[in-house]
């Protein structure tokens, strides 16, 4: 399975702050805003990963990663030249993807929540065995500018559009999908929609009408915070400070999840430690010499 992440487009939402630097790459409490997507992967399992973003902002992700040996990991990078929609990546990122199934997740996204790793391997397992698509469901108040799926009363999936007029209902497809190989050629024949974006509601519509979409609900222990306005950001920050403080564990730490994922050990997770001289390096040492 290989992942990609989509950390492109221009921002302007939270602009002045994006005028001149990434949106994922703005700090959201203690650190970049792409770390939780990407441990989101990295939680699923996902080892390869694909980071898709604007001719300007690529090369600052590729000084934050690298290669991705650091974290045991493997890290490319490609250039998205214009924002033309999220089924995009699939595009962009056809080569590195290769034969696989592939996960796609929002540079922007933030998921928090217990059972949630598992609910990821389970949906990885299923398109890798079966191919297909998984997508999930989040109870929001507020859906606009969201994708929003209708379901009937045996809780099948009826409908799914993108930023209705009329929502059918409160769930959102939050920004995370995976999908099986054919993800591939399905995209390469999604239309540019009235807004001029090559959707990701019409790859899921494909998977929808050929009964082949599983969406999962994410319950209501589940977070899945917004980042797109200068509130969401300061909520979403105050929200990790808080959870961060209360427990003393940190949300989305990559060192630690490489770490408990085996791909890293005690040693490199110390070396990791020794370059950060603030409290996240005090956690990654206090995780390494956990279990050893
Ligand atoms: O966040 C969940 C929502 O994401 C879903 O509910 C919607 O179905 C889905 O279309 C998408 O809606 P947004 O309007 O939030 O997408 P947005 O255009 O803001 O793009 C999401 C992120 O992806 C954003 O950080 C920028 C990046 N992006 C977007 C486009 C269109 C790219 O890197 N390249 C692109 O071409």
């Amino acid at each position: 399975m290989k992942g990609i992440i989509l950390a492109g487009g221009a921002g302007t939402r939270l602009f002045p702050i994006t005028k001149v630097i990434s949106k994922q790459l703005l700090p959201l409490y203690d650190k970049p805003m792409i770390y939780y997507p990407l441990s989101v992967l990295m939680l699923a399992g996902i080892r390869e990963i694909l980071i898709v973003s604007t001719p300007r902002d690529i090369t600052l992700f590729q000084d934050l990663f690298g290669g991705g040996e650091r974290l045991g990991m493997r890290f490319g990078y490609a250039v998205q030249e214009k924002p033309r929609g999220i089924a995009d990546a699939f595009i962009v990122g056809r080569q590195f993807v290769g034969d696989s199934a592939c996960a796609l997740v929002l540079g922007d996204n933030v998921f928090y929540g217990r059972g949630f790793g598992n609910m990821l391997r389970e949906a990885l397992a299923r398109v890798e065995c079966f191919g297909g698509g998984v997508i999930f469901a989040y109870y929001v108040k507020d859906t606009s500018g969201l994708g929003v799926i209708e379901f009937d009363e045996s809780g099948r999936v009826v409908s799914i559009e993108e930023k209705p007029d009329a929502p059918k209902s409160h769930y959102v497809v939050p920004g995370l999908y995976f999908y099986g190989n054919d993800v591939l050629e399905i995209a390469k024949n999604v239309k540019p929609s009235a807004r001029g974006e090559l959707e990701i509601t019409s790859i899921n519509k494909v998977y929808l009408e050929s009964k082949r979409l599983s969406v999962e609900f994410l319950g209501r222990g589940m977070a899945w915070l917004d980042t797109g306005t200068h509130d969401g950001l300061l909520e979403a920050a105050n929200f990790i400070e808080t959870i961060q403080k209360r427990q003393g564990l940190y949300v989305s730490c990559i060192e630690e999840i490489a770490y408990r994922n085996g791909w890293i050990d005690a040693g490199e997770l110390r070396r990791l430690a020794a370059e950060n001289s603030t409290g996240y390096g005090e956690y990654l040492a206090f995780i390494a010499s956990e279990k050893s």
